[in-house]
């Protein structure tokens, strides 16, 4: 991991005080930001772990632990939650057996993601699986989509 960090590090030192770029580095290359890594570069640029951290929550395309192999987004704008976007998530999470303060299986194939509205409010609920719009979705569809997933792995 060190070594990787180095590269990261020289890639982004014009800019070093620009830590979301390097954060988006770090995304991209591990998928997540590694408790190490965030440590790693605290020290190296003598900026404390509580302010990257602040960043990291603050953005949410960044991630402390790493997404499964799928990623299932749910729209909770207001309306998607009009047309039942909560009882699908809280469904889908029961299904999934994922934890009320978890966001992804525990074999790590499925992650469940909410956002805020994404402009498609007429075709609500709106359910994003792996980068796929699916809009006036049920719940049974849902599923269905999921098993297709299962089944491809
Ligand atoms: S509220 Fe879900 S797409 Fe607008």
């Amino acid at each position: 991991m060190e070594e990787t960090l180095e590269k990261i590090y020289k890639k982004c030192r014009k800019e070093e005080g620009n830590i979301v770029n390097i954060l988006h580095e770090l995304q991209e290359h591990f998928g997540y930001i590694p408790e190490r890594a965030l440590n790693w570069f605290s020290k190296k640029l003598n900026i404390p772990s509580s302010r990257i951290f602040g960043v990291i929550t603050f953005y949410p395309q960044f991630n402390l632990r790493p997404k499964g192999e799928n990623v299932i987004t749910v729209c909770r704008g207001t309306a998607c939650h009009i047309n039942g976007s909560e009882r699908l998530l809280n469904r889908l999470l029961m299904e999934l057996e994922i934890p009320p303060s978890e966001d992804t299986t525990n074999d790590r194939k499925f992650t469940i993601e909410k956002i805020n509205c994404i402009g498609a409010c007429g075709m609500a609920p709106v359910v994003i699986i792996n980068d796929e719009m699916r809009g006036k979705i049920s719940f049974a569809q849902l599923m269905k989509d999921i098993k297709k997933l299962k089944k491809n792995e």
